[in-house]
């Protein structure tokens, strides 16, 4: 069976009343619980966590090697500023999918670098909530085109 792993970073426990004009206001438990459900029709079994801290995430990517097939990565603001889960994703052979609910190359200059982009095997952004549902499939798709 397979194993994903979903790892939310900062801000993102907020979801819901967190500027839903940009976020909108599903927040991350009903998320959670979407993402069950898809796991569960599709047989793959989820770990999905949530962190405000660089320290835990970058522990959580390590961990996630020989535990999950494949990891979804909203990493929140530290998509753009971090180095250390750059480093921690290149150093472990798990494949990365980064995941953004608002579309970050429509917004502000500073969203537009994104250090997890380089090690990751593609990105989804811009579709909400539903992102998240987006990947499970293209995470499925993605190790059954491998296989
Ligand atoms: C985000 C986009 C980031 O730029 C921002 O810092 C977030 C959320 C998104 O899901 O759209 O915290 O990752």
């Amino acid at each position: 069976m397979l194993s994903f792993l979903i790892l939310n970073g900062p801000n993102l426990n907020l979801l819901g009343t967190r500027q839903p004009e940009v976020y909108g206001t599903t927040t991350l438990a009903d998320i959670e619980n979407a993402c069950a459900n898809l796991a569960e029709s599709e047989g793959i079994e989820l770990t999905f966590s949530q962190s405000n801290h660089e320290g835990i995430l970058i522990d959580e990517i390590h961990d996630s090697k020989g535990k999950h097939d494949l990891i979804i990565l909203n990493a929140g603001a530290y998509t753009h500023t971090s180095i250390a889960l750059h480093d921690a994703i290149a150093s472990v052979e798990v494949p990365v999918i980064e995941l953004h609910l608002s579309n970050i190359h429509a917004r502000e200059d500073f969203r537009q670098t994104s250090y997890i982009s380089k090690v990751a095997i593609g990105q989804i952004c811009g579709f909400g909530s539903d992102g998240y549902l987006l990947s499970i499939h293209a995470g499925i798709s993605y190790l059954g085109a491998k296989s």
